[in-house]
Order: structure tokens, then sequence, then C-alpha cells
């Protein structure tokens, strides 16, 4: 009975804890992954710095900042978002607490494992899918169950409607589902080491068509679903179009999966697949700057409130930069200018545009609107802070993406420039000396970037210490989503 009782109390409140454990792990990856790219940047502007060390050489730490950057900060965002988003949009608990706490626990030993086995150079070499085959399986069971506590969650919904940033976070779940499975497919050798189970230009393939995806559905449609519920909560205003969210919706998800092979431009990929990802990737422009406008035109009579409100800031200035990537990409996508940006810093440029400026910045304002309320509190235990780090980070990104343009035109000319005798005029080395004053610029970037990080951290812990956990009962049943 007493069993009973705890049980129909427990249903009468929302599954927080996770969404907490969620919360504090995305800022503490945050610092952890950020400090790894500062490292790396600083590795890349003085190459001594891995002090001859082979578990700290570039090509071994590369691949944990990435790993760390995107799965660890970005992924606990996202778990902490969808699982925050679908009780409050449904009007109900998450469908199982014992799965949901497995998925957080499960994502942590991934990110442990990644932590260790990257250093030590056990990696499958296949960008942002390095992880061996066992950690790849308990990626796979954590995101099966991931999937059933998400639908499961929305089937148990008191509401008749599934709010848009459901359908985003849903997109983003089942899609990373079939990416990683196919894209992991492989044949085990030991314990620590197994090959791919496809081969040459298939192999490249498959990668990309994950690899684009990855960027369309990890980090693209997962923080469009953060986007389409904190952006209207913290301007207290409905969406500004109901009937365009949906369009972005369909639209964006069709268009990303045919955009892969503008990532092997000029290689041994048959020309045709090379025209149809370029064509795919001009058309994505639409779908992505409808989603922007969307949500930015949510401020409508209420620009006022970005003067004072440094996480409505962090949330809109986040849209200008997706804005800014998703104009770049495509015009990357275009094979001649391809020629140019391919294989230097333009594209890391162009990366860490959409990376610190979009991914960053919206992880950030939710994880702002979300820690308060996570500990009773109605707001961050500093506002100040907040609107300090919104400026460092926003210099730092500038600084970061502005060296990172100019360092990459500028190796695209040096590389294509001849002789009139037919001779390159610049030997690759030249490129590297030029190159030098923008890898310090990016590094100074980078270090304001993390301080941001640094300065939300002490904010989060000040505002966990002060506040106090209280359940917060789930709402009668209603027919508008929350
Ligand atoms: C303090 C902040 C950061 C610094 C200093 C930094 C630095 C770097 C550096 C030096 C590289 C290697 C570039 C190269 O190979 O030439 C890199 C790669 C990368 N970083 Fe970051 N990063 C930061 C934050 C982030 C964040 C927050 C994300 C994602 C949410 C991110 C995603 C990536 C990705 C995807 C790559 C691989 C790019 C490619 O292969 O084209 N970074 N980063
Ligand atoms: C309309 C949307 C977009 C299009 C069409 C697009 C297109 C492109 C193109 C053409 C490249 C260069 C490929 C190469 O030369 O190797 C690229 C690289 C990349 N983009 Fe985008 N992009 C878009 C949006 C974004 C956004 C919003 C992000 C991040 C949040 C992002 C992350 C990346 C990453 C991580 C890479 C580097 C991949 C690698 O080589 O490791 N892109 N993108």
């Amino acid at each position: 009975m007493a069993f009973n009782d705890k049980a129909t109390a427990q249903a009468a409140v929302y599954n927080d804890k996770v969404v907490r454990q969620f919360a504090i792990a995305t800022v503490i990856w945050g610092v952890v992954g950020m400090l790894v790219g500062v490292i790396i940047a600083a590795q890349l502007t003085w190459p001594a710095l891995n002090l001859g060390i082979e578990w700290l050489s570039y090509g071994r730490l590369r691949p944990l900042h990435t790993n760390a950057v995107i799965f660890a900060f970005g992924g606990c965002g996202l778990f902490a978002a969808s699982y925050y988003v679908v009780q409050r949009t449904c009007h109900t608990r998450l469908f199982s607490d014992t799965l949901a706490a497995f998925t957080f626990w499960g994502w942590q030993l991934v990110i442990v494992a990644a932590a260790i086995t990257l250093p030590l150079g056990i990696t499958q070499g296949k960008e942002y899918a390095e992880l061996e085959w066992p950690i790849d399986l308990l990626i796979a069971a954590v995101w099966v169950a991931y999937a059933v506590v998400f639908f499961g969650t929305v089937g148990m919904r008191k509401v008749r409607h599934i709010y848009v940033a459901n359908w985003f976070f849903g997109a983003f779940i089942l899609a990373v589902a079939v990416l990683h499975i196919v894209n992991s497919a492989a044949v085990p050798v030991d314990l620590f080491k197994s090959y791919s189970a496809y081969a040459g230009v298939q192999d490249a393939m498959v990668q990309w068509w994950y690899g684009h995806n990855a960027v369309g559905f990890f980090l693209t449609a997962g923080f469009l679903g953060m986007m389409y519920y904190f952006i209207p909560k913290q301007a207290e205003r409905p969406v500004y179009s109901y009937r365009l969210s949906i369009v972005h919706f369909w639209a964006l998800i069709f268009t990303y999966m045919w955009a892969g092979p503008h990532h092997l431009h000029y290689t041994a990929l048959p020309d045709w697949a090379q025209s149809v990802g370029m064509v795919f990737s001009l058309i994505l422009l639409a779908p992505s700057w409808g989603g922007m406008i969307n949500g930015i035109m949510t401020l409508s009579g209420a620009w006022h409130k970005l003067r004072d409100d440094p996480i409505l800031r962090f949330l809109i200035v986040s849209l200008s930069f997706y804005g800014m990537s998703t104009f770049e990409g495509p015009m990357m996508s275009i094979k001649t200018v391809n020629a140019l940006s391919h294989y230097t810093d333009w594209t890391i440029g162009h990366v860490h545009s959409g990376a610190l400026g979009w991914v960053g910045l919206v992880t950030m304002g939710s994880m702002y609107y979300l820690i308060p309320r996570l500990y009773g509190q109605k707001k961050m235990y500093s506002v100040p802070a907040i609107e300090l780090h919104f400026w460092i980070a926003t210099v730092g990104i500038v600084l970061y993406i502005a060296a990172m343009w100019i360092a990459g035109v500028m190796q695209g000319l040096m590389w294509r420039s001849v002789n009139p005798d037919g001779s390159l005029t610049y030997t690759f080395v030249e490129s590297v000396k030029a190159t030098f004053p923008f890898y310090v610029i990016r590094l100074a970037g980078g270090v304001l970037y993390l301080a941001g990080m640094g300065v939300m951290l002490w904010n989060t812990i000040m505002t966990a210490r002060q506040g106090r956990i209280e359940p917060v009962r789930i709402p009668a049943a209603q027919t508008a989503h929350a």
C-alpha cells in the first residue's frame, strides 16, 4: 500500500532528477571539451606543446575534443532539454525512471570510455565515429533506451497535440539511431580493433552520409527542438508561425539526408553524386533560414526584452550564427567554392560559427533557463555573470571565426597560386608560417570562450548551493501545450 502511495505521488510530479543530472553534466563537460579545444588550438600554434608525450599528441586529442564537445557537452544538453520539454509539453512524467537513469549513467560511461581510449590511440579512424565497437554497442543500447523513454512519454501524453519541439527531438533521436547503427557496422578483430564493413568509396560515402547528418540531426534538429521551446518561453510569446514550423520540420529533415556528398567533392565519388549533394545543400538554405526567421520573429513586439535579458540574448544571437553558418555552408558546397575552401581553415571557421555560435550559445541559453528552475529558483545566482558570459563568449566567437576565415582564404589562394612557368608560387611551409598570427588570434578567442564557460560553471554551483530541490506537480489535463 505504502508502495502504491509512493508510486501515485511520484506519478503526480515530473522526473526532474534526470534533467538536473544531464544539465549539470552539460556544464562540466562543456568546460572539459572546450579546455581540450584550447589545448589543441595551442598545439597548432606551438607544436612543441604536445611535450613529446604520445597521449597528448594532436592527433589523439583532436578527436577527444570533437567527441567531448559534440557528444558530451551537446549530447547531455540535448538529453536534459528533451526530457524537460517532453514532460512539460505532454503533461506527464517520463515513461520510465529506470530507463531514464540508465541513459544518464550509460551516456556518462560512454564519455569516460571515450576519454580513456582516444588518448590511448584506440580508434576506428572515422571522423565523429572514432569509438571502437564495444563502446559503439553501449551507445546503441543507450540510444534505444532514450528512444523508448522519449516516444513512450509522447505516447502517454495528456494533451492531444504534439508540440513541434518534440517533432524535432523525435527526428533527432530516430535519425541518430539509424546513422550510428549503419555507419558503425564493423568486423571486430579483438576488443580494441575492428574493420569497417564497407570499403573504398562506399566507405567514404557511408561515412559522410553519417557525418553530414550528424551535423543535420545531432547539431541542428535537436538544437532546433531547444529553440522552439526555450525562445517562446523566455520571450513569453508564442512561436511566430506554427505553420512555418511544420513546413520547416519536413523540409529540413527531407533535404539534409541528401547533402552528404558535398564532403567528397573532387574525390573518387561519381561526379553526379557530388552534384546531387551540391544541389540539395543549396536547397537547404531555404528551410534553414525559414527556421531561423521563425525563431527570431517570435520576438515580434518583445524586442525590448533583448536589452535587459541576457538569456534571451544567448538564444537570439545563437540563431544569428545559425543563419550565418547555414548561408555559408551552401556556398561552400558549390564545387568551385569548395575547390578553394576544402582542406583550409575556412572549413574550421564554418564549423565553429555553427558550433560555438549556434550549438554553444543555444545550449547555454537553454541551460540558464533550466538550471534555476531545477533548483527551485526563479533565476541564476548571478544575472550579471550571465551578462559577462554572453559578452566574452561573443567576442571569443568573433575572434575565432574571423581569424579562421582570413587564414582559410589566404591558404586556399596561396596553394593555388602559380608562377608564369607553372611552378607553385609558395611552398606549403610558407602558408603555415603565414597562418601563425591567425592561430594566435584563434587561441585567444578560444580562451575567452572557455573563460565564459568557467563563469557558467561557477554560477551553476552557486545556484545549486542556494537552491533546493522541490518536486514540480504536473498540471491537470489540458488541451493546449505547456
Ligand atoms: C573553446 C572553444 C573551442 C576551441 C578553442 C576549439 C578548437 C578547435 C580546434 C583547434 C580544432 C582543430 C582544427 C583543425 O583541425 O585545424 C577543432 C575542431 C573541431 N571542433 Fe572545436 N573548439 C572549441 C569549441 C568547440 C565546440 C563547442 C564545438 C561543438 C559544439 C566544436 C566542434 C569542433 C568540430 C566539429 C571540429 C572538427 C572540425 C573539422 O574536422 O572540420 N568545437 N576545434
Ligand atoms: C545549410 C546548412 C549547411 C550546409 C549546406 C553545410 C555545408 C558544409 C560544407 C560544404 C562543408 C565543407 C565540406 C568540405 O569541404 O570538406 C561543411 C563542413 C562542416 N560543417 Fe557545415 N553546412 C551547413 C551547416 C552547418 C552547421 C549549422 C554546422 C554546425 C553546427 C555545420 C558543421 C559542419 C562541420 C562539423 C563540418 C566539417 C566536417 C568535417 O570535415 O569534419 N554545418 N559544411
